[in-house]
Parts: structure tokens; sequence; C-alpha cells
């Protein structure tokens, strides 16, 4: 407000003024201006990860939200590369970019931070109406310290690395570095800080510490020091939280065969638990830490990455990071049995899916969305969707320059419009989604006394025998007790009062036919009938009727194609 505005103002729209003004300091909003300054409080609050009866919501302006993101290439965070992300970014139909913040950029001279970048990205994220999560690469980059800046890693007797069991040193910074984790932990919280300050409008939704953080090259640090902890007592936490009875006299005493990577586990937890408490006691916005995985069904140890929070250790890594709210797996699994193990190893009562990375075959790939929704995901983002050099992931996918981002395209461009009420029905517990399974042409989804029967490749009418390559999925969500919101590509759904498990076993409850539990009881059959199946496109986050489907559009099920369709079905029988 201009001190000439204020003169013709009333006392206590002053004091109002004046109250809004510290209101605006205090939250660090003196860069932004428009609508006054505790409105702007009450509309963006901090984003936060809520959990009720298990399930997880990411709320970003009080609602749950969910992230449909893409992940750049790793040095595409500069002023000169940026315009080579915004296309994607709008092609995709993507409400939010995963970014890099590069330590080596942000802090050029140790203690001097440099915020160029930062403001940057998030000057030009707002002009695309795209929200950020920014990926803090600074001790771990890949296991190794690649992202320190200079003046670190010319001086690796202070900013130490691993040291193998023959003595030697690897491409890979050691956790029990006191000097690495302070300097990390202010710059970390130098970030944080400057993000409360220029950030009200809370574009950036959270943050990733660290990248794959961990050792390739040897299991755990075998530095002297390392040693002499490695041969003491485990911590009461790390026992208690891997299920191990007290008293263990060393690590190999507890954990055997495992000992080596329980034990790196716990110390880059540790150490990555410090720099997210610094940052997080600056500025309260939700944290993950990614991981390189393990093999969900053969990962023994000297196979992968050892430290990082993979499967295995999430106990750990909860015990040891609790300002973490989330580990998160960088998925780039091929096989679908081993994709989808993860998700479910990942969904965890203490834990929300988030999937920050993934790449893959994309046109089979894309329908992973839907199984990561299926188990109520916060967010998902393919890795290395813009248009610099093509990572290798993607070369081959030569047909068409957006042959690599067009599947995911497809996926935003449906879900991106419902993506409020898909976040908020997943968290109220009433939306199942799945993704076709190669020799698997029918699923069933279970919602109290319907089921919903998805099948792939029948085509309108036919016997079921799956889509020539996996890419069909399905989502459906209950709205009343016989209403649901039906949509996905290159599937059939229909809908069927519940049987027993039995009965569907043994096949007496035929498709489009059963009995529900309640007519089970007085032995009568019952039909489904379709009521009314409305087909329409979500608009500014709501459900626009459009026509009635019937005849030929329903009398098989309902045939969700490539194109992008929403149903709001109502079922009864007869
Ligand atoms: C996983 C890492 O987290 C990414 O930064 C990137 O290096 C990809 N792997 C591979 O391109």
């Amino acid at each position: 407000m201009r001190t000439d505005e204020m003169k013709t103002l009333s006392i206590p729209k002053i004091l109002a003024a004046l109250t809004a003004c510290v209101a605006c300091s205090l939250v660090g909003l003196a860069q932004t201006s428009g609508a006054p300054a505790a409105q702007r409080v009450k509309e963006h609050p901090v984003p936060r990860i809520v959990e009720q009866d298990g399930r997880y919501a990411l709320m970003v302006d009080g609602a749950p939200f969910l992230m449909l993101g893409a992940q750049s290439n790793n040095s595409s965070d500069w002023p000169g590369t940026l315009d080579k992300v915004w296309p994607a970014i709008e092609y995709l139909h993507a409400n939010t970019l995963e970014t890099p913040i590069y330590w080596e950029q942000f802090e050029p001279e140790p203690g001097r931070f440099d915020s160029t970048q930062v403001d940057l990205v998030l000057k030009e994220a707002r002009a695309h109406h795209a929200h950020l999560v920014l990926l803090w690469f600074g001790t771990w980059k890949n296991g190794s310290q690649h992202y320190m800046p200079e003046w670190m890693k010319l001086k690796p007797e202070i900013y130490t690395h691993v040291t193998n069991k023959n003595g030697e040193l690897v491409d890979s910074p050691s956790p029990f570095s006191q000097a690495s984790l302070e300097a990390d932990k202010r710059a970390f919280a130098a970030l944080m800080k400057h993000l409360k300050e220029v950030d009200g409008e809370r574009t950036v939704l959270m943050l990733q510490v660290e990248n794959e953080t961990g050792t390739w090259g040897a299991m755990r640090d075998y530095s002297p020091e390392a040693e002499k902890l490695f041969a003491g007592p485990v911590p009461a936490e790390v026992l208690k939280a891997m299920g191990k009875p007290a008293g263990a006299t060393s690590w190999r005493d507890a954990f055997g065969a495992e000992a080596d990577v329980n034990f790196h586990a716990w110390a880059v937890a540790k150490y990555v638990g410090e720099i997210a408490a610094a940052g997080k006691a600056v500025y309260p916005l939700p944290l993950y830490v990614n991981a390189a995985l393990r093999d969900p069904f053969k990962g023994a140890p000297g196979t992968y990455e050892a430290g990082g929070p993979t499967d295995n250790v999430l106990p750990i890594w909860k015990a040891e990071a609790p300002a973490i709210d989330v580990l998160a797996p960088d998925i780039y699994l091929p096989e679908t049995a081993s994709y989808l193990k993860v998700l479910e190893l990942y969904h965890r009562a203490d834990n929300p899916l988030f999937v920050p990375e993934t790449a893959g075959s994309p046109r089979t790939l894309a329908r992973f969305l839907f199984s990561t929704l299926g188990l109520q995901a916060i967010g998902y983002s393919p890795f290395g969707l813009d248009y610099t050099r093509t990572p290798p992931a993607h070369q081959g996918d030569t047909d068409s320059p957006n042959s690599f981002l067009d599947a995911t395209a497809q996926n935003y461009k449906l879900v991106g419009p419902m993506m409020r009420d898909v976040a908020r029905l997943n968290f109220e517990g009433r939306l199942q989604a799945t993704a076709e399974v190669e020799s698997e042409p029918t699923q069933t989804l279970h919602f109290g006394d319907w089921d919903a029967v998805v099948s792939y490749g029948g085509g309108r009418s036919g016997t079921p025998k799956g889509n020539a390559e996996p890419i069909g999925r399905a989502l459906v969500a209950q709205l009343k007790e016989s209403q649901f919101l039906v949509t996905g590509y290159f599937c059939r759904v229909d809908f069927r009062p519940a049987g027993s498990e039995a009965q569907r076993k043994a096949g007496t409850v035929a498709f489009g036919t059963g009995q529900t539990p309640s007519a089970l009881l007085e032995g009568k059959w019952v039909h489904r009938q379709f009521l009314k199946v409305e087909e329409g496109t979500y608009e500014n986050g709501v459900f626009k009727f459009g026509r009635i489907l019937n005849g030929d559009q329903t009398d098989w099920g309902l045939g969700l194609g490539a194109e992008p369709e929403v149903l709001r079905v109502s079922v009864g029988t007869y």
C-alpha cells in the first residue's frame, strides 16, 4: 500500500493493513503483490502430507493434490536450457516439474549462496502455471559426490570418501565426514530459508533431499572410524525397527550377511536425517528421499547401491530420518512383476507412495500410473522428459520427436483435469485403479456389493484375451453406493453384483450377473443393469455432463479406447 493511499483510510483499516504487512513479511511474501497478505496466507498454506486410516494425501491449498510430474534431465536446470524443458511440460499436461538444484551452483564459495537459478525456475514455473519439486543434488548424486562444490572436491582429506574393503577410496562420499555433513546442512537450510522467503505462492510442493544416496562399489565405509563403529553395539532404535532382540554385541552378530548394508543404511540415513531436520526447522515443506532399487526378488547384498532406502532397510530409514516424509522408489525395472512388487513394498502404513522417477518402454510404462494410483499414490513422475539431449532410456524411439512423451501426455490429459477428485477419492478410500498384466486379461475390483470387472483385448464384445501389448489401464471410484466414476484406456469395464469369492472362482457368477450378499441370504439371483451411463468431461475440476451412452456403447460393458473418456455410471439390479 502506498502512503498516499493510507492517508485516506480509517484507523481500523490502517491497523488491518499494517497487520497484513507484518503477516506478509513474516511469511516471506514481500516479493508478491496483489491480494492482501493475510488472504494469501489463508489461500496458500504450506503444503503438507496428511494421513487418515493409513491413507495419505498431499494437501495443496487445503485440499488433496495429485502430482502429475515430469523430471527433467540432470543438466537441464540452467538459464540456457529451461526453454527446452517447459514445452515438454506443456505437451505433457504435467502439473509439476521435478528439477535439480545443484549444490555446486548454489554455493560457489563457502558460505556464499547464489539463488539466481532457484529464482529463475520459480519465476518460469509460475509463468507456466506449474508446481515444482526441487531435487537437492547435495552430498550424494547417484551414490557419488559429483555435485559437491569445487572447493569441497579439492579437499578430499576433509570432505572424505568411502573406503572400500581393500583400503581404496571409492567415488562416493563418506557418511562419517562431519565436515561434509555440516556443509550440506548449512547449504540445505539456506535453500529452505530462501524458499520460505520468496515462495509464498507455494510453487514448490516438496523437496528431494540428495539423489539416490548410498554407494556403488562398496557395501559400506571400511575406514578405521567406520570399522570401530561396525564392531560396536547396534543402536537400540535400529534393532527395534528391524524387529531384532536387544543385546546384539555387534552389527555382524545382529544381522549376519546383511550387516554391512544395514550399517551403511544406518549411517547414510542418520546423515540425511540431520540435513532434512535442519531444512525442515527453517521451512516445513514435505521432504522425501529417492532410492536406487535393489531387485525386489533377488537383491543380495553387493548387487545394488547400498545405503539408500532400498526396500530391505526402510525401517532403518524411518527410525533414523523422521524429518523425511516419504521414502520413494526410482523404478527402472522392465519386468511387470518387479514393477508391481516395488509399488507394493513402498506403499506402507508408515509411507505414502510416490514415484519420483521411472522410465522404460514409453507405451507400456504409461499404464503403471494407474497401478500407482491403485495404491493411493500422492504423485508420479517419469524421468528425462524434456527436449535437451535425449537420455539412453529413450533412444530407439525415433519414429516421432514426441514418442517418448506421448503415452504420459495421454495419461495426464485424462487425469490432469480430474486430479483433485482423484486425490480426494483416493484419500477417502473410494478409488481403485489397475493396469494390464501380461496373461491376465481380466481383473476384478471390489466395491462392497459391487464388483468392477476390467478386461483387456476383447474388442467391443469378444472374449478378452489381452491387448497385443500390455497397455490397458482403468480407474474406478465409488461416488455413491451404486454410482461410479469410470475412466481409463484400452480396456472394457463392467459391473456385477458381488458374489462370494468361492462363487467367482467356481465360475458360477457369470459376467454381468450374480448374487449380492443380501440376495444370497434370500437365495435370489440378481442381474446388473445400467440405470444411466453419463459421458462427460472434467472442466476446472468439475464433471460436466455431455451425453448419455446406451445401446452399442454399453450393451457389452463400457469400452474405453485411445481417447480420453470419463463416465459416471449408475447401476442397479433386476
Ligand atoms: C536415476 C537418477 O536418480 C537420475 O538422476 C538419473 O541419473 C537417472 N537415474 C538415469 O538417467
